[in-house]
């Protein structure tokens, strides 16, 4: 009886070495790569814009056909920042089906690559790179995105794509490789058992679907898709969700908790520094968010029916309403599978055609107010401002009013 209880003893230890060898050995393959690739920072010339990317044209004409890009295959950029609702507003499109390829957050390995190796790499080339990397990703070439995964792909296979399983497409049959042997995968499909990630069957799944939807959190400015969006090979649409930059900071608080440690002591000890560097870089984000809302809202030719503003408050409150706003905007018919999704997701009901939602849900919308202390609520009023005031968020001018729930923030407010 006691060696049975041995041997069990013995083979959980085994495992449980085994699983960590396992990461150890991972951890220093990482560790090797990065100094590699910091010894030999990826090449990228500023200059070369999207336009010299080496697609010769009969390859192109055998996907786009002689004029341009496949009739009615639509491109759509979702443009956020953190806590906005973004991931859930990707899963309107994620849950569309069969003819869509959905990528969440490929710019995530462009971020981290860069903020690693920021010494040989100038800041302000980090946004080329990511309308480069998004412009061959809507081409369905992973090739770019390639270079900045690490460890780096062998033979095109990863076991590293951050958060494949988010993305249905990246784990239907078609690019789901057989398990081999285990390897750890962090990023592993949930629906079904498969291998490392082939790119080149992701690149192949991404050609058959007809349109693609990408989402990011690390574009800042708008106009620097601005060659992204002229590109004849595609027909881009972009949807910028925004939110109360007051929400935004009371949700980040308690998601973030250790990194808003600052703003704590300043919400209890008196008087919040205004040139702090934290301060400054709220007001930064604040002023990123608002010039490219009022770049898109002014409508300029090359963004002429390209641009859609959509607040988060508005999707809480109508999420049906709006789901369907932004299908209709994207030129996408949405699915049956899609609706079902959204109605299983939102509690939204759909009586007679007119689409509603639980009447109070708009009390879930504002409760961020209990939570925020309101010195941090004035803070945020005075740097962001004019953000504000663009997407029709109500200052408050006192503690009682902040906590007055007959009192909204919200104004309704059409954008066009
Ligand atoms: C970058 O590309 C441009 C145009 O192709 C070329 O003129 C320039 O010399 C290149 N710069 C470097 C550093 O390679
Ligand atoms: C993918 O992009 C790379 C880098 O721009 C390019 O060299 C390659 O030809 C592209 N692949 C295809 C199939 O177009
Ligand atoms: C164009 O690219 C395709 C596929 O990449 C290749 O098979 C073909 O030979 C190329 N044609 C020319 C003229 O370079
Ligand atoms: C472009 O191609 C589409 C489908 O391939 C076709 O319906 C359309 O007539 C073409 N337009 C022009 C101007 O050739
Ligand atoms: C980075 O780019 C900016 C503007 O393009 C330039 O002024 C600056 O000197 C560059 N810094 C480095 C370290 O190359
Ligand atoms: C990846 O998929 C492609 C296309 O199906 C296949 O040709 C290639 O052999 C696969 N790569 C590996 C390493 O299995
Ligand atoms: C759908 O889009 C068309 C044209 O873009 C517009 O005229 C129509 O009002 C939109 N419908 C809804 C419900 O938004
Ligand atoms: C809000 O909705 C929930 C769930 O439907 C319900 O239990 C609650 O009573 C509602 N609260 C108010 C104030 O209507
Ligand atoms: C709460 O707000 C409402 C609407 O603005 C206002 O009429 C009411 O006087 C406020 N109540 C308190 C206690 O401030």
């Amino acid at each position: 009886m006691r060696n049975k209880y041995a041997i069990i003893i013995i083979c959980i230890v085994a495992l449980v070495i085994i699983e960590k060898e396992n990461n150890i050995i991972s951890r220093v393959s990482d560790k090797l790569t990065l100094r590699r690739t910091q010894e030999h920072p990826v090449p990228y010339n500023a200059s070369n814009t999207l336009v010299a990317t080496g697609y010769n044209s009969s390859y192109l004409e055998s996907i786009y056909g002689k004029n341009g890009s496949q009739a009615g295959r639509k491109h759509i950029l979702l443009m956020a920042t953190t806590r906005t609702g973004s991931s859930f507003v990707g899963e309107f499109f994620n849950q569309q089906g069969d003819n869509m390829f959905y990528l969440f957050e490929p710019l995530w390995h462009v971020e981290r690559m860069l903020s690693i190796g920021s010494s040989g790499t100038n800041g302000s080339m980090s946004v080329w790179m990511y309308r480069d990397v998004l412009q061959h990703l809507f081409l369905c070439n992973f090739s770019m995105l390639e270079r900045f995964i690490s460890p780096p792909p062998r033979d095109h296979v990863t076991p590293s794509l951050f958060r494949r399983e988010s993305s249905k497409a990246l784990c239907e049959e078609q690019v789901c490789s057989p398990v081999v042997k285990y390897i750890f995968e962090r990023y592993h499909c949930k629906t079904r058992r498969c291998g490392p990630l082939n790119l080149t069957m992701a690149s192949e799944a991404c050609l058959a679907k007809h349109h693609r939807v990408i989402k990011t959190v690390r574009v800042r400015q708008l106009d620097t898709l601005r060659s992204l969006v002229e590109d004849p090979r595609l027909d881009v649409k972009l949807i910028q969700l925004v939110r109360d930059p007051r929400a935004i900071l009371a949700s980040r608080m308690v998601a973030f908790a250790g990194k808003y440690q600052n703003w704590k002591s300043w919400a209890v000890n008196g008087e919040v520094p205004i040139e702090d560097e934290e301060v400054k870089r709220l007001e930064g984000n604040c002023n990123n968010i608002r010039i490219s809302a009022e770049l898109g809202l002014s409508q300029p030719k090359w963004l002429k029916k390209r641009y859609m503003l959509v607040r988060y408050e508005d999707i809480a409150r109508y999420p049906m309403q709006k789901a369907a706003e932004m299908y209709n905007f994207t030129g996408i018919p949405m699915t049956t599978q899609a609706r079902d999704w959204i109605l299983k997701n939102t509690h939204a009901s759909e009586a007679n055609g007119v689409y509603s939602t639980q009447k109070n849900s708009s009390e879930q919308v504002e409760k961020w107010r209990l939570s925020i202390p309101f010195k941090l609520a004035q803070v945020v009023q005075k740097v962001c401002g004019p953000t504000m005031k663009l997407f029709g968020y109500r200052f408050i001018d006192s503690e009682q009013t902040l906590l007055n729930k007959s009192f909204s923030v919200l104004e309704e407010k059409q954008f066009i």
